[in-house]
């Protein structure tokens, strides 16, 4: 009792092998994009699922949340807030490291862009190992605001990222094994 729309993004999805790396099986949703019902029905998926649930801010992750984040934004009526890799955001900014395969990289938000007690939800395109959604959960905490869940489009269960996320909710159309 899947929702029948669920089949066809997955299939919208191209995957290619050894990009960008061999070994990495690369999930590209612009395919998904292309298809004008599979797009608007990924969209209206979270937009049912998170209208009216008193949530005021979307924050998109860069680069592919950034796509999916504010038409969710504009559905229900929240705004929407970036978090950007550094360097990218003109105004004053937090920022959270995270780890990556080799090294670390860092998240950005601009400071003001999000009041204490409010409510988000937080998109991107994809989990893998969480880190990236991990950083961006306490970018948000550390300013008072209470991430309600995260959400995405694909999910690599064997890369375990829901774990890493504890008890934070995570909610995803496609699992991809
Ligand atoms: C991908 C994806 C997520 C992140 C997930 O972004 O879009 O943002 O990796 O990985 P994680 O769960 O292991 O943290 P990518 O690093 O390719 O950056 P880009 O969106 O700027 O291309």
């Amino acid at each position: 009792e899947q929702d029948p729309r669920i089949s066809k993004i997955s299939s919208a999805i191209r995957v290619i092998p050894n990009f960008p790396k061999p070994g990495i099986m690369f999930q590209d949703i612009t395919t998904l994009l292309l298809d004008t019902k599979a797009f608007r029905d990924t969209i209206d998926l979270f937009v049912e699922r998170y209208r009216g649930k008193d949530i005021s801010v979307v924050a998109g992750i860069e680069a592919r949340g950034f796509i999916f984040g504010p038409p969710i934004a504009l559905a229900i009526g929240a705004k929407f807030v970036p978090m950007r890799k550094p360097n990218k955001l003109p105004g004053e900014v937090i920022s959270e490291e995270y780890s990556l395969e080799y090294g670390t990289d860092k998240m950005e938000m601009h400071v003001g862009a999000v009041q204490a007690g409010e409510r988000a939800l937080i998109i991107d395109d994809l989990i893998a190992t969480g880190g990236t959604l991990c950083a961006a959960i306490r970018l948000l905490e550390r300013v008072g605001v209470q991430v309600v869940e995260c959400a995405c489009v694909i999910e690599l269960p064997e890369l375990k990222g829901r774990e890493r996320l504890g008890d934070k909710p995570l909610f995803v159309l496609v699992s991809s094994d």
